[in-house]
C-alpha cells in the first residue's frame, strides 16, 4: 500500500500515523536486506547535525545513515560553545542561516520545544534528535522497529517503562508511538520523584491504552514482553540531593533476568550507567546493542523518505 502521509519536519511522535510507521519499518527491513539498492540515493544532498547536547548514537548513526545513502554531512558538536550561540545568537537565527546551507538539519537541544521553534523558521526539514526532557522521536522509531524485529509484532505487547520517566524523552516518544497499536499495555515503573508526567497518562486514557503506575519492578518483570530500562538523568536535576535520593534505584542483573519471561527482551536507549549489570550483556534477551544498531537502518529509512 502506498503511503501518502506528508512528512516534512520530524518534531514529535504524535505526527506519525500507523501507516507511515509501517512504511518506515518496511523500508528499514529492505535497507537491512538489500543495502546496495540504496547506494547513492541522496547523492548531492547535505545533512547538518547541530548538537547542543552530547551524543554518541544519534549523531553518529545519523551521519552514517546519510553517508551510506550517498549524501554528505557537516555539523557541530557542543553547539552551545562551538557555534555562534556562544556569542548570543538565537536558535532561530542559527536555523535560518544553516537552512541556507543544508537540505536537512538534525537538531539536539537542551530545551524542550526547541525542535518546534526551529521548524517554525526553517526552510528545510528539521529532525528532532532530542529536545531536553521533551521528545526523541527517531529513538522511538528505532525502539519500535526493535520490538517488531525481536518479537515479530507490535500489537498486543506489554511493556514496562522503567527509571527516570519524568525526564525520559525516549520513554515519552515511544509511549506515543505504541498508543497507535492494538492491545498495548504499559507499566510505568519509577520512584514518585521521577514518575511519568500526567499529560502522557491522559493521552493513554484518551486512546484507551491501559497503564499501571508502580515502584515495584520485581512484581512487573514476569508480566511483560519488553523491559525498557532508562538512566536516571543526573544532568536534568538542579538539586544533587534529589538525584542522590533516586540514583541506582533499579538495577537489572542476572537475578532480575531470571524473573523475566523466556522470550521477553530487555531494551535501553543507552547510555547506561549502573542500571543494567554488564553480566547481563551475554543473555540473548539483552537487546540493547542490537537496538542501537537498528538506529542506522531506521534513520536511513527516514532520511530516504524525507529527501528522496
Ligand atoms: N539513545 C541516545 O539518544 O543516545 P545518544 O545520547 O548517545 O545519542
Amino acid at each position: 500500500m502506498a503511503v501518502t502521509s506528508r512528512l516534512r519536519h520530524v518534531v514529535s511522535s504524535q505526527q506519525f500515523s500507523r501507516a507511515l510507521l509501517e512504511d518506515l519499518i518496511a523500508r528499514a527491513d529492505e535497507i537491512k536486506r538489500e543495502p546496495h539498492h540504496f547506494i547513492g540515493r541522496l547523492a548531492g544532498q547535505v545533512m547538518t547535525a547541530l548538537f547542543y547536547e552530547p551524543s554518541t548514537r544519534t549523531r553518529l548513526s545519523f551521519e552514517a545513515a546519510m553517508l551510506r545513502l550517498g549524501g554528505a554531512t557537516m555539523g557541530t558538536d557542543n553547539a552551545r560553545e562551538f557555534s555562534s550561540a556562544a556569542k548570543g545568537e538565537t536558535l532561530e537565527d542559527t536555523i535560518r542561516i544553516v537552512s541556507g546551507y543544508a537540505d536537512v538539519i538534525v537538531l539536539r537541544h537542551n530545551e524542550e520545544g526547541a525542535a518546534r521553534r526551529a521548524a517554525a523558521v526553517s526552510g528545510v526539514p528539521i529532525i528532532n534528535a532530542g529536545d531536553g526532557p521533551g521528545q526523541h522521536p527517531t529513538q522511538a522509531l528505532l525502539d519500535l522497529y526493535t520490538i517488531r524485529d525481536e518479537l515479530g509484532r507490535i500489537d498486543g505487547v506489554h511493556v514496562a517503562m522503567v527509571g527516570d520517566l519524568a525526564n525520559g524523552r525516549t520513554v515519552r516518544s515511544l509511549t506515543y508511538l505504541l498508543s497507535k497499536f492494538k492491545d498495548i499495555k504499559i507499566w510505568f515503573v519509577a520512584p514518585a520523584q521521577v514518575a511519568m508526567r500526567d499529560d502522557l497518562k491522559a493521552h493513554l486514557d484518551d486512546h484507551h491504552v491501559p497503564w499501571v503506575e508502580t515502584a515495584d519492578l520485581d512484581a512487573v518483570l514476569p508480566e511483560v514482553d519488553v523491559v525498557y530500562m532508562t538512566r536516571i538523568q543526573k544532568e536534568r536535576f538542579t538539586d544533587l540531593e534529589a538525584y542522590n535520593a533516586v540514583k541506582g534505584v533499579y538495577r537489572i542483573d542476572k537475578d532480575a533476568m531470571s524473573r523475566m519471561r523466556k522470550y521477553a527482551i530487555l531494551m535501553h536507549p543507552l547510555p547506561r550507567v549502573d542500571e543494567i549489570a554488564p553480566e547481563v550483556d551475554s543473555d540473548d534477551r539483552a537487546a540493547y546493542f542490537r537496538q542501537a544498531r537498528n538506529g542506522l537502518h531506521i534513520r536511513m529509512a527516514l532520511l530516504d523518505r524525507l529527501l528522496s
